[in-house]
């Protein structure tokens, strides 16, 4: 397992797994969807918890980082967590927003089920590609929360069609959390988050600038039907 093998060996190993999927950016969409869900899939397959995100203390600090940013902001109802992995950060939001309902979805489905069993707040989880899952059967949400996922999502123009797709799934006024490793965040986060109809609210760093959040508001509707039309707001 090549992308097993360069993963682990941090922090070129990382570089180059991210470029495999920059590169797997160019095929067609089910190609791509295809691949993802057999390299994540097999990830989960040979390792639970593949990033340690329960046993790292700079992982566990960054999950606390990424939640208090979304507290800052937000005081969602309704929070949709894209690339939720084992649901660690799913968990984290769950027990600070015990209010909302909460949706985690994730292309592996080992990590799905692992998810679940690990669930203690009633939180639905669904095994999707987020490029393309099927939003209609959930309400849109005031809390989006994408961290450490954009780099498997392809070229900069794919990432910028998914930061359209994550606008639309937010409730006018809702909220954005993007959160990537500072290396990679500028471009990610700037090529997500420039699709229209998001406002920069904030732009943190955490984990002695190591990793990078990005904090947006999805416009009120009367904003984007004016800068539809071209009226001054
Ligand atoms: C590095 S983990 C991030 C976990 C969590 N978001 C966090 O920050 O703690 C990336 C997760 O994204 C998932 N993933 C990768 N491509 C995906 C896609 N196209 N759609 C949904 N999930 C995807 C992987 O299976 C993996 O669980």
């Amino acid at each position: 397992m090549v992308h097993s093998i360069l993963a682990s060996m941090s922090p070129i190993g990382s570089l180059l797994h991210e470029s495999l999927f920059t590169a797997l950016g160019s095929l067609p969409a089910g190609g791509r969807a295809l691949t993802g869900r057999f390299i994540f899939q097999s990830r989960y397959r040979l390792a639970t918890d593949p990033w340690d995100y329960r046993t790292r203390l700079d992982e566990h600090r960054r999950i606390q980082s990424i939640v208090a940013v979304a507290a800052r902001h937000s005081r969602p109802t309704k929070i949709l967590e894209l690339g939720c992995a084992e649901g660690e950060l799913t968990r984290a939001l769950a027990r600070e927003f015990p209010q909302a309902s909460t949706v985690g979805v994730d292309i592996s489905a080992t990590a799905i089920e692992r998810a679940k069993a690990q669930d203690r707040y009633g939180t639905a989880f669904h095994v999707a590609d987020a490029r393309t899952w099927n939003h209609d059967r959930c309400e849109t949400a005031d809390l989006i929360v994408v961290c450490d996922l954009l780099y498997y999502l392809g070229s900069t123009r794919q990432q910028r069609r998914f930061g359209a797709q994550l606008r639309s799934w937010l409730r006018p006024g809702g909220v954005l959390v993007l959160g990537h490793g500072a290396d990679r965040a500028d471009d990610l986060h700037e090529s997500c988050g420039s699709s229209g109809g998001l406002i920069p609210l904030e732009d943190a760093s955490t984990n002695r600038g190591s990793y990078r959040l990005a904090v947006y508001r999805s416009a009120p509707a009367v904003h984007r039907i004016a800068s539809l039309v071209g009226e001054p707001t």
